[in-house]
């Protein structure tokens, strides 16, 4: 459920026109409901409320904005980072250290000791190579670093193979076969406190099945540590819950994963921690374009938007469909393809799509566009950074500016030797 709809015919975020919006800032603009954003947050803790200690740390990756951040550590969210400029965004927006978990197949020697210093709150290891970096790192600074082992469990989670993380082949965490091995070393490293697992199969997953059988595996692992004589005190069990981008998908909803959750994890007697990023973000935002102009084709006429592949990568790296609507729908449809300005065949958004019938100058949107969207933007054919937006009601401000690209350009500079 979201915040987005008609009101008196005119696509509003909460109580406000998206076209005003989009007549004060400009387009492309990503908008943001609050009221979404708080409520998905809500309904995901309420969906663990079975389970008696739980920690979430929302994955940044999915959408770091401050104002974003800010909103989530008011409801009680840590953060999952994967860089120091997630870790730093997390801290900017008031997370506290210990809610902060980093993640991260290539976490550097320079990250380790800044997020050491920062004092975060669990690193989750993803090699034993790492994990003997860490234990180094930390005596050389007199700290000690709470952490997980990252498990590859080697299931299929069944979603699009460039956003699966689970499966042998995928670079992410260890072999499970050694990673009770690699575990009994870590633990006896000095600066190291191994106290859990950690597991992530992959993102936009839509069948709770490949989940559930890789939280019994690492409930199988976690007792054979503990029948070692290891302590597993925490259980990182991820994000991944998708999201519906079709009108009629049919997804798990966050309360059938907590079912699922409590069914295998019951008995567990651990903290369970969660990693959940588009489920929280993905429906919270929709990216408002104008249509430059609706070209004739041979097939399907081209409506030609002023967003690109630049601001919303997903329909060209993962052939991701999001919705296309009217910001004034008339009632009447087309069928068209759907396409931004970039100079590459790859910047389509839609081929052969029905959808509500648009004009030049008229406003529409990409919906479910919170999650992934704005934070996989660049500047690709000299564009500007895309801007973003918060609604709250009857309120809304801008959350982060556009950067326009006469700012990227000043950055650059001819060397002497080439004038
Ligand atoms: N935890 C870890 C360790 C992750 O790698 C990820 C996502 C998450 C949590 C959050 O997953 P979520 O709950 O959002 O599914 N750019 C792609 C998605 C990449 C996901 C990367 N990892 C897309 O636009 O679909």
């Amino acid at each position: 459920m979201d915040h987005f709809g008609l009101v008196d015919g005119e696509l509003h975020a909460e109580q406000v026109p998206l076209a005003a919006i989009a007549r004060e800032v400009g387009t492309p603009v990503y908008v943001y409901s609050r009221a979404t954003l708080s409520r998905h947050a809500q309904v995901f803790r309420e969906a663990l409320s079975a389970l008696p200690r739980v920690h979430i740390a929302f994955a940044v990756k999915s959408n770091p904005n401050l104002a974003v951040l800010r909103l989530l550590a008011n409801e009680g969210y840590g953060a999952d980072v994967v860089s120091e400029g997630e870790m730093n965004r997390a801290l900017a927006a008031g997370m506290k250290a210990q809610d902060i978990v980093f993640s991260g197949v290539g976490k550097t020697r320079a990250e380790l000791a800044a997020a050491l210093r920062a004092g975060i709150g669990q690193f989750n290891l993803e090699s034993e190579e790492e994990g003997v970096e860490l234990s180094a790192i930390a005596q050389s600074l007199d700290a000690r670093a709470t952490c997980t082992l990252r498990v590859n469990p080697d299931v299929d989670a069944r979603t699009h193979a460039k956003i699966s993380t689970g499966k042998a082949e995928n670079k992410f965490g260890v072999a499970y076969d050694r990673a009770a091995g690699i575990y009994a070393r870590l633990a006896g490293l000095p600066g190291l406190e191994m106290r859990g697992l950690a597991v992530h199969i992959g993102s936009q997953i839509s069948d709770l099945e490949p989940s559930r059988q890789a939280f019994v595996r690492m409930g199988a692992l976690m007792e054979e540590l503990r029948a070692g004589g290891h302590t597993v005190s925490h259980m990182d069990l991820g994000g991944g819950l998708g999201v519906p981008y079709k009108a009629g998908d049919a997804l798990p909803t966050p309360a059938d994963y907590g079912r699922m959750v409590a069914e295998v994890a019951r008995d567990w007697d651990v903290t369970l921690m969660f990693e959940p990023g588009r489920v929280i973000t993905g429906n919270s935002g929709v990216l408002v374009t104008e249509v430059v102009r609706v070209k004739q084709g041979t097939g399907n006429p081209w409506v030609v938007v002023d967003a690109a592949m630049n601001d919303l990568a997903r329909p060209a790296m993962y052939d991701a469909w999001h919705d296309f609507a009217a910001v004034k729908p008339t009632g009447e449809a087309m069928t068209a393809n759907i396409v931004g300005p970039i100079c590459e065949s790859s910047d389509t958004f839609a081929m052969a799509r029905e959808i509500d019938a648009v004009k030049a100058g008229e406003l529409a949107v990409f919906r479910t566009a919170g999650a992934y969207g704005a934070t996989m933007a660049n500047t690709y054919n000299s564009r500007a950074l895309v801007p973003e937006v918060m609604v709250d009601g009857e309120k809304w401000a801008i959350v982060a500016n556009r950067i326009e690209p006469a700012a990227i350009l000043a950055a650059e500079q001819v060397p002497d030797w080439l004038r």
